[in-house]
This record gives structure tokens, sequence and C-alpha cells, in this order.
């Protein structure tokens, strides 16, 4: 690929932010370990390097080195934090502990402008907002670079030998609490690096229907339909690409939410004109999860039959070499380094359409070097309808970890017919999209003693749990209107049977998550 940009991961925990960024300047760019192989960073041919901050001191014994590869290149480099003390060590400067860590919201001075990193920015009397968060700083420049911006605790929050091109930040353009960061890294991307900014969906689909056509060649190829917009994207990718050499299996565990079977079905068998195997295994589902009632063994146990239901099914469909899967970038970032996995398990998340490896597919993955929000805009482009690319993320093992306690179908009914009353108060309220992140109702394992009419009940109680984040690794819970909870909350004990209670959630992650199980 043409103009892309390396960016080189010291393990900062803002590296992913860096990459999309880039991105949102519609430049192409990768992101790769430190220690990667020269010759598989330099494949990809870029334009130009960025390394990211990390939690080291170039001093420390172990510290991560700058690889020798990428000075010997010659071509611009933006080091960040950790990245720019690296520029400064190798490059004969000199880095030291700053008196006082400093962490949070800085005023830098920018006293040159003059420069194709600062190129347009507009900065009132000079001054930039930014985020600083390090130790170490950069106490003597290196030959032949001068100071671009300073603060009062950073003499050197900016640098760069122009000439060069070779450019280094103290603090963090890539986070929000820098304005104006984002502006300083589209300005390398395309003024330092004259990369052309015409990374866009329509370009990506072009450059990925030609190479999937490339690699399943006249060969047969499969893809698990879940319904979500990974799936969906990866599926019409494929189906562009290949037309009827593809089936979409869709496996109907029986866990799914009000309508979704039929909408699956409708939307990319009618509409879409994909070859579609349903399979109901609700049957099987149900009977596997008889009296469990432990989350994690619930997981395991959806996990295990799904990949049983999607082999039978795939096997029946004869000679089929490829397996398609929508894999996008974060779980490939994840599952790089060793420095990069989560210490402790929290829950083991199972993703219908994560397959085992044993399945001797070969494997495509379209999506494998793409945010989820750039999947959201190549479904736009696509002409994937709203409900599915908008679709809130709804967890592989279903409304089994939204059921607390035994899953059977009566409650499963219960629970399809409650969430789909408070979606539906969110949806008219056009709330789904933006106003929450994900929203759905839970069924307790508890009854408790309401009053209807003259009666007294004894019936089950319903939680609403509806949260805002940006990664789900964090989430706030929605401060939703109160008319709004009390519309969704007299309709679900109106409308059903069998609930007399219901509760909102109102707690963040962490200390809770956003599922119950
Ligand atoms: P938690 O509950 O861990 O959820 O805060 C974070 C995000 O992950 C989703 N989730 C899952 N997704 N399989 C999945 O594919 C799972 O087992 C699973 N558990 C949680 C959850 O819906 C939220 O978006």
């Amino acid at each position: 690929m043409d103009n892309t940009i390396a960016v080189i991961d010291f393990g900062s925990q803002y590296t992913q932010l860096i990459a999309r960024r880039v991105r949102e300047a519609h430049v192409y760019c990768e992101i790769f370990p430190y220690s990667a192989e020269p010759a598989e960073v330099l494949a990809h041919a870029p334009k130009g390097f960025i390394l990211s901050g990390g939690p080291a001191s170039v001093y420390a014994a172990d510290a991560p080195q700058l690889p020798d590869y990428i000075l010997e290149q010659q071509l611009p480099v933006l080091g960040i934090c950790y990245g720019m003390h690296l520029l400064t060590h190798r490059l004969g400067g000199r880095v030291a502990a700053a008196a006082r860590r400093e962490y949070g919201q800085a005023d830098v001075h920018v006293v040159r402008l003059e420069n194709d990193l600062f190129r347009g920015i507009e900065l009132p009397n000079g001054l930039m907002r930014v985020w600083m968060s390090h130790g170490d700083h950069t106490d003597r420049l290196p030959p032949g670079f001068e100071v671009l911006a300073r603060s009062s605790n950073s003499p050197i929050a900016a640098m760069g030998d122009v000439q060069r091109g070779l450019y280094g930040l103290q603090f963090h353009p890539e986070v929000v609490h820098t304005p104006l960061g984002h502006e300083l890294l589209r300005n390398f991307a395309v003024e330092v690096c004259q990369c052309a900014p015409d990374w866009t969906p329509v370009f990506f689909i072009e450059q990925t229907i030609e190479s999937i056509r490339e690699q399943v060649g006249e060969d047969q190829i499969v893809c698990g339909l879940s319904g979500g917009v990974d799936s969906a994207v990866t599926a019409t990718l494929v189906h562009r690409a290949v037309g009827d050499q593809l089936t979409c299996i869709f496996v109907n565990t029986g866990l799914l939410r009000l309508g979704e079977p039929e909408q699956v079905i409708h939307t990319f068998r009618d509409t879409m004109g994909m070859r579609l195997v349903p399979v109901d295994a609700t049957e099987e589902f149900l009977e596997a999860l008889q009296g469990v009632v432990d989350p994690e063994r619930k997981r395991r146990i959806i996990g295990e039959r799904f990949i049983r239901t999607f082999e039978r099914e795939a096997r029946i469909l004869g000679d089929v070499p490829f397996l398609a899967q929508g894999t996008l970038y974060p779980d490939v970032i994840e599952s790089r380094g060793p420095e990069r996995q989560a210490a402790a398990k929290i829950k083991t998340h199972h993703n219908v359409g994560g397959l085992p490896d044993d399945m001797s597919f070969r494997l495509v993955e379209p999506l494998r070097y793409l945010f989820k929000d750039e999947v959201r805009a190549v479904g736009e482009a696509l002409g994937l309808p709203d409900s599915i690319v908008w679709r809130q993320p709804f967890p592989g093992p279903g409304l089994a970890v939204r059921i607390l306690g035994e899953v059977t179908w009566e409650r499963l009914e219960t629970l399809r017919a409650a969430d789909a009353i408070f979606l539906d108060e969110l949806g008219a309220a056009g709330l789904l999209r933006d106003g929450t992140q994900q929203a759905f109702a839970v069924l307790l394992p508890v009854r408790s003693v309401g009053v209807m009419g003259d009666e007294r009940t004894y019936q089950n109680a319903i939680a609403l749990r509806a949260v805002t984040t940006e990664d789900f690794m964090t989430a706030d819970w929605a401060r939703l209107d109160l008319d709004l909870l009390a519309r969704a909350s007299n309709r679900i004990v109106n409308e059903m049977r069998g609930v007399n209670r219901v509760v909102y959630d109102i707690t963040s992650k962490p200390p809770a998550t956003i599922e119950w199980e």
C-alpha cells in the first residue's frame, strides 16, 4: 500500500489512538511492535514513522531501544513522549528525569509555527492546550534540532529538525485532551511525510474486493453471520467479490433478541441476495444449558455448541477451503505482543464467529486492519441498512448471560419482550445510536411481591441497563430521562405477564461490568 505510516509501539496505552487519528486524516497506517522484524515493517513501504510513548525510561537497563532500521530509512519520524526521548538519546541529546512527574493538562507556548508540523494551526497568543503524562523529558536538544514549543515544566515541549523531518513531542497529540492534536498528526502524515489523504471507505472496498478475488479464486467460502456489523460487512465484501461462491451460515441459538433471526435472514437472503443457510439450533442450545447457572459454564457450553453446529453445517456443504471472519484490528493488536495481554481474566468472551484453529479452513479476514468506526463507515458505503450498521454490540452468548440463573424458554421469552419494549422506547427517543452505546434488559433470579388490581402478585423483576462508553473497557450508566424510564417500566409491567417490578442499574464499570454475568 502506498501512503502508509508505520506506528511503532513502545507499550503506550495510547498507541491505538495514534493509529486512529492518522486514519481519521484519511492516511493509512499500521501499528508494529518495536521488536518487529524490519523486513515486515519495510514491506509496507512506509513514508514515515511515528514512535509511540511507553512506560520505560530510556536509561533503564531493559528499556526498549530505537531499532536501527528506522533512522536508516532517512524518512520523517515523529517521536511522542518516550518516542521523543528515544530520538533525543539516539541523536546525541540528553534525557533527564523531570523534577516532578507532569500529568494532566498544560498550555505550551509554540515558538516556531513556520514548519510543516504546525502548519496552518491557529493558536491565540501562540498557546496550545495539551495533555502531558511523563516522568522523563528532553533537557538538551540533539544537534540540528530546535525548540518548537515550551511550557513552564517542559522547556522542550516540542522539538524538530525540520530539514530532516524529525520531530519530537513531549505531550500526547493523540488524546482528546489535546484538542488540536489531530491536526498535528494530520500535518505529520500529509505535510511532512507527503502521504496523500486517500484512505476512504470506497477506496478500501475496491481494494479489498480485488484482494478477496485473488485469494479465493474459484473456491467455495463460508461465513458465519451473527447479525452484528462485523460479520455483516465481512459477508457483504466477500459476496461482492465472489458472489455465490459464498455461503453464509446463520445459527439461531434461541438466545437472540426479539425479531433478530427474522431480520438477519430477511436482510441477507431476501434483500442482499446471498446464499444463506439458516440453522435453528434452539432446542440443542436449551438442552445443553438445562440446569446451568454458572456464567462461565454457560459461556463454555454456548461456545462449544456453536462451534459444533457450525462445523456440522459447513461439512454438509462439502469442499469449502475458506472461512471469512470479521476479526477487527483491536483483536489483532491485542493478540500480538506479550506485553499486551490482559492481566486478569474477568470473563471469557465468546464471540460467535470465533472458531477453532483445528477447522482446517484458510481464513479470509477483510476487516483485519480496521477499527470499529471504520467498519461502520464501510458498512454505510456498502449500503447496509442502518439497523445493522449501527446495531449496538450484542454478546456472543446472547441472552443467556442476561438471564441470571437457569435459562429456560419461558424466561427467554420474558426477557425478549421486556428488552424489546426498552429498546423501542430508546429508539423512539433517538437514543440507540448516540445516546447510549449499549442498552438492554436483564432478568433477575428473584421474585418480589407486588399488587395489581386488588391482588397480591409474586413475580419476576427486570433490571434495565444503559451505558455510555467509548471503548467498552470503562463505562458510565446513562443518565436517561426519568419519563422515558417511567414509560418503559409501565409498559413492561402492563404489557407483559409475569413481571411486577423494574429497576434501573446505576453502577458504572468499574466496579460493575456492563453485562450482569
Ligand atoms: P463487560 O460485561 O465485560 O462487557 O463489561 C464488555 C463488552 O463485551 C461484551 N461481552 C461479550 N461479547 N462474548 C462477546 O462476544 C461474551 O461472552 C461477552 N461478554 C460481554 C458486552 O456485551 C460489552 O459490549
